[in-house]
């Protein structure tokens, strides 16, 4: 089918393989997402997903193909410069600062966008504390946005699982990024937590975000995206809108004997 919709592509990944020692990870995969689209990225355990969002952004080098962000090739960025150049990432195993507030958490994401430099924050000069001011009223809003305003100030251990979640998205959104790239954020929830997570991260959409969600509920998957990309033993098997995919027997066969729960 044509590609009909003609929507900028913000992130392209064009023909990418890596292997670790003989084990292809990815094998030629491409696939592309559109501006202010909510894209999934699903497979079974072990398909490649988590390996897709290293190599996006920064921390695995493809071994060959290469990604554009913005029509930029990524190749050879560091992650602070692809994160300054717009996308944030969450981890499906939560990586917060468990001893700092769960405000601090954010203000670190949010610190990692500042233009105010070193030689300003050292001497704090008056630019310094007004972008401080500035940075921390920013943190609020988003611990606000995610659902966990009430508790700014409680350590980021003493969160429950769901907060520590939502704390992780608000610390990536801190960056400013474009691309918003979420790793399993519903793994652990309940049918409740997942449908808040459903609509928060429409919410975070329709702010201006454009999402690449990898996620193993496929209820979840087919609620919240406008299009899917599957992945299998590293390859790309199908691409499509939800009710596509849902029906697509490549797929069913894929996640045949697989159930939700052991297959985070
Ligand atoms: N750093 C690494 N070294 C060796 N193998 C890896 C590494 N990272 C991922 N893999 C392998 O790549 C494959 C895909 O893993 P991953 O991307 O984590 O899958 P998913 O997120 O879809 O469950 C797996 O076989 C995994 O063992
Ligand atoms: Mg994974």
């Amino acid at each position: 089918m044509p590609d009909t919709d003609t929507r900028k592509a913000l992130l392209e990944v064009d023909d990418v393989t890596i292997r670790f020692g003989g084990v292809s990870a990815l094998e030629s995969v491409s696939f592309d997402i559109k501006e202010g689209e909510i894209l999934g990225l699903i497979g079974p355990n072990g398909a490649g997903k988590t390996t897709c969002f290293n190599v996006m952004t920064g921390v695995y080098q493809a071994t060959s193909g290469q990604i554009r962000f913005d029509g930029r090739p990524l190749a050879k960025m560091k992650r602070f410069q692809i994160t300054k150049l717009g996308i944030a990432r969450t981890f499906q195993n939560i990586r917060l600062f468990k001893s700092m507030t769960a405000l601090e958490n954010v203000l670190v994401g949010v610190d990692a966008n500042s233009k105010v430099g070193l030689f300003n924050a050292l001497l704090r000069t008056p630019l310094h504390r007004r972008t401080e001011a500035e940075s921390i009223e920013a943190a609020y809003a988003l611990l606000d946005f995610v659902g966990v305003g009430g508790r700014a100030n409680e350590l980021a251990e003493n969160l429950s699982y769901g907060d520590q979640r939502r704390l992780e998205i608000a610390r990536a959104m801190g960056t400013r990024p474009k691309l918003l790239c979420l790793d399993e954020p519903a793994a652990g929830f309940n049918p409740a937590e997942k449908q808040r997570l459903m609509d928060l991260i429409r919410k975070v959409r329709d702010d201006g975000y454009t999402v690449l969600l990898i996620e193993h509920d496929m209820r979840l998957v087919m609620g919240v995206t406008d299009r899917v990309v599957v992945l299998e033993f590293g390859r790309k098997i199908a691409e499509g809108p939800p009710a596509e995919i849902r029906d697509d027997p490549a797929v069913i066969a894929a996640y045949l004997g697989v159930d939700d729960e052991d297959a985070s």
